[in-house]
Formats: structure tokens, C-alpha cells, sequence
């Protein structure tokens, strides 16, 4: 009996495009085994056409005009590896209007046209797989949408771009600085296209809206997330953390109290016992907590042409398992039916209550100390423990470091602007998260 056979689009013929067709390619008699049918790409488009990806193509299957995959009457599935917005989310609501399932690992364009791109496939009633969005490799989102359905989530954090864990890994293995760091995860196709997207926490924004959508059922924009970047880590702070028994890992964290969701990505001391302070590289984790377990932690490959590709293959897969058996809506696109998706408020970073490690630099004469901590005191923040460092040996101030208990953070923003503004502090003191 002639084997059946899923047909593919592929937009997209870079870092994990060609990443999809070689693991094609490589796996096609495992996937048949395991499918029942082959996955056959019938289109690549790409503009650049010239490039070679070290993956052989057949005669006619690359073109630069998208159109040929978005229109062509015998592909099933067209797959988004563009990125970015556009031109990506016109030719994804093209394909869904032309009756096409989607998988895509389009982090940024879900974060933002989410709603859009969600209602379009509900009003086909078509499938979309997205697992390569997030975290690369590691199924997240299959855990969140398939596995932990009854669970109702608490938090989810984690550490979700391989290129800024690969940065600061190298940091604090001493052995690289800030910009070779970058230069090597670009080379090894971790970056995004514009690296600012991840050294300044963006990409591990779009990436936790999507888990929040997701794990809470929630519509938020993402463009209200809290961002901050790892640009501004010295090696001084990366140091200081490993003294006190800290790592410095940029976390993207979401927690739901059941009224209001806490979602921010910025820089975070987490202790060296934490599970995730040994996630180094690439590697990225995701640490669920829901009412039935305290945690639940996935750790994999983040980033990269062949984790990412084998994640976009995964969802290729199963929309063909859903073609194959005329299933339609099978699992819910956003984990939630589309009517239980809505709109849950997102709390200022004001609002959040957390323990932090605050770095100031201080002239070194006495009374110093009482009026940093007098200050402390008067926005009710309670002091952990306070070390200082060295002698000052240029009248540039020495450093002292405090860990405070769990505070208010509006308190802390107010108590800093204060002494920031007094005469004994030498420069614009460091405020690092701390998360447990
Ligand atoms: N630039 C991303 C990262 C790629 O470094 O994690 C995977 O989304």
C-alpha cells in the first residue's frame, strides 16, 4: 500500500529552516514509522535562493515568491520561519485563509498578534503548533497545553534565551567578556537577528507572554511586561553575586495570585542551590509550580538550527497526526477554549514585593552606614545582611553591599532615589532581584 504523504510550505530557509529540512531529510523513515505517512516539503521559500545551507533540495522546490507554499492546493501545513512581524503575520493569516494549518517558532509576531492569529485558525478550525517558540527544544508548551491540564498554575519562571544565559555563563566562568560572549552566540546561531532583542530581555518577553497566556488562559500585551537586559551586568556584579553564593541568571517570571499576574523579565540573584543557578550555555529551564506540585523544572536546549528545528518537526508531526485521524480543534491553540481566554491584570513593578541585593558605592567615613540604612528603614526595609569591601584608595568610594528582606518595591524605588542624592554615595547604586 502506497504510504500517504503530509505536504509542507516552508517560509523561512535560514538558521532553523534549514535546521527542519535537514532533520527531514535525516529522520524521514523514523517519522514514517512512527507517523504512518511521510512529511514531504514541497515548497522552501526564501529571498536569498543562492545561499548554500548544506542541505540538498529537489529542482523546483525553492522560490522566492511565498505565494507558491501560501497557495499551492496540495500543501497542507505551511511552516513560519521568517520571524519578526512582518512580512510573517500576513503570509501566517494568508495561509490560515487558504485552509492551511500553521506551525510557527515565531515568538515575537504570538506575542503581539496573538489574538489576531488565534481567532483566525479558530474560525477555520485549524491547528497551529508553536513549540519551538519558546525555550527551543525543551516541550514546554506541549507540558502546558497537553500534559499539566488540570493544574492550576502559580508560577512559571525561567531562564528562556540561550543567547543571554550563554553570555552571562561565560561571565561567570571568568574566562570571557560581555562582547566576545555575544560574538560567539551569534556565531553559533543562538541570536536573534537583532541581538538586542536578547541581551535587552525583549525575546524573553514575548516568550513569557506566550507561557502566560497559556498557563493562565490570559490575555495580556505584552508591551506591559517589565523588561530589563543584561547590558548593564559588569563583571563586578557577576563577582560579587558568586561571593555571596549567588548566581546572576535573566529570568522571564510569571506568577498569578489568582486576582493579578506578576510578569517581568530582568536580571535575578538566584542562590547557588537553586536548580536552576547550573543552567549554563545555551541551555534553558522552565520551572512550573501549580496547586498540586511545588515545581515542576524542564531543562534543554534553548536555542540553535537542529533543538529548535526538532521542535518545529514535533509540531509538523502532530498536525499531520491531526490530519491524518480528521481530528479538528483537538487541543485548544492557546491551551484554553477560546471564550475562557481573557484579559487578567498585570501589576506594576511598583507592586511587587521581592528580596533585593542592592550595591551601593560609598565614601568610606563613619556614619555612612546608619544613613544609608537610616534611610532604608524610614521605607520599611528591613536589612538581610550588609558587607562592605576594601579600603578606598582614590576617594572613589568603596563598595557595600546589602541583601534586604522581602520589601515593597515601590519602597525600595523610593528609598534609593533618596540616597542616591546624598553626599557620601559616589554613584547610581545597583539593584538586583532576588528570586528563590
Ligand atoms: N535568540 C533566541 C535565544 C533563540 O537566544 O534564546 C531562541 O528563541
Amino acid at each position: 500500500m502506497k504510504t500517504k504523504t503530509i505536504k509542507v510550505g516552508l517560509l523561512g530557509f535560514g538558521t532553523i529552516g534549514s535546521g527542519v529540512v535537514k532533520i527531514l531529510a535525516q529522520s524521514a523513515e523514523t517519522i514514517r514509522k512512527r507517523l504512518g505517512a511521510s512529511i514531504e516539503i514541497v515548497k522552501i521559500a526564501d529571498l536569498d535562493i543562492k545561499t548554500d545551507r548544506g542541505v540538498t533540495v529537489a529542482r523546483g522546490v525553492l522560490t522566492k515568491d511565498a505565494n507558491e507554499a501560501l497557495c499551492h492546493p496540495d500543501i497542507d501545513v505551511v511552516i513560519e520561519l521568517i520571524g519578526g512581524y512582518e512580512p510573517a503575520r500576513t503570509f501566517i493569516l494568508k495561509a490560515i485563509e487558504n485552509g492551511k494549518h500553521v506551525v510557527t517558532a515565531n515568538k515575537a509576531l504570538l506575542a503581539k498578534h496573538g489574538d489576531e492569529i488565534f481567532a483566525a485558525l479558530e474560525k477555520k478550525r485549524l491547528s497551529i503548533g508553536f513549540e519551538g517558540s519558546v525555550a527551543g527544544a525543551i516541550p514546554i508548551i506541549r507540558s502546558i497545553r497537553e500534559s499539566f491540564v488540570a493544574n492550576q498554575f502559580t508560577a512559571i519562571e525561567g531562564i528562556v534565551n540561550g543567547t543571554a544565559n550563554y553570555i552571562l555563563s561565560k561571565m561567570t566562568d571568568g574566562n570571557c567578556d560581555f562582547k566576545k560572549a555575544l560574538r560567539e552566540a551569534q556565531a553559533k546561531g543562538y541570536a536573534e537577528a537583532d541581538p538586542t532583542f536578547d541581551i535587552e530581555g525583549i525575546d524573553s518577553a514575548h516568550k513569557i507572554a506566550i507561557l502566560t497566556r497559556l498557563a493562565y488562559g490570559a490575555r495580556i500585551d505584552y508591551e506591559d511586561i517589565h523588561v530589563e537586559g543584561i547590558s548593564k551586568i559588569t563583571p563586578e556584579e557577576v563577582q560579587c553575586a558568586k561571593d555571596f553564593g549567588y548566581r546572576i541568571k535573566l529570568l522571564a517570571i510569571s506568577k498569578f495570585d489568582g486576582q493579578s499576574l506578576d510578569v517581568r523579565v530582568h536580571p535575578a540573584m538566584i542562590p547557588e542551590s537553586h536548580p536552576m543557578a547550573n543552567i549554563n550555555g545555551v541551555l534553558n529551564a522552565v520551572r512550573v509550580c501549580d496547586n498540586f506540585m511545588v515545581e515542576n523544572i524542564l531543562v534543554g536546549h534553548g536555542a540553535g538550527s537542529l533543538p529548535t528545528g526538532s521542535a518545529v518537526v514535533g509540531d509538523v508531526v502532530e498536525v499531520a497526526r491531526n490530519i491524518l485521524s480528521g481530528a479538528r480543534n483537538r487541543v485548544p491553540s492557546q491551551s484554553f477554549q477560546i471564550a475562557n481566554v481573557k484579559p487578567i491584570p498585570l501589576k506594576d513593578i511598583s507592586e511587587i514585593d521581592a528580596e533585593y541585593f542592592l550595591h551601593f558605592r560609598v565614601l568610606d567615613n563613619p556614619g555612612v552606614l546608619s544613613r544609608i540604612s537610616g534611610v532604608l528603614g524610614n521605607h520599611s526595609i528591613s536589612i538581610a545582611s550588609v558587607i562592605q569591601r576594601g579600603r578606598d584608595q582614590n576617594g572613589k568610594g568603596v563598595p557595600l553591599i546589602m541583601m534586604t528582606h522581602t520589601a515593597r518595591e515601590k519602597n525600595i524605588q523610593d528609598a534609593l532615589s533618596e540616597i542616591d542624592r546624598l553626599d557620601c554615595v559616589c554613584e547610581k547604586t545597583v539593584l538586583l532581584r532576588v528570586e528563590r
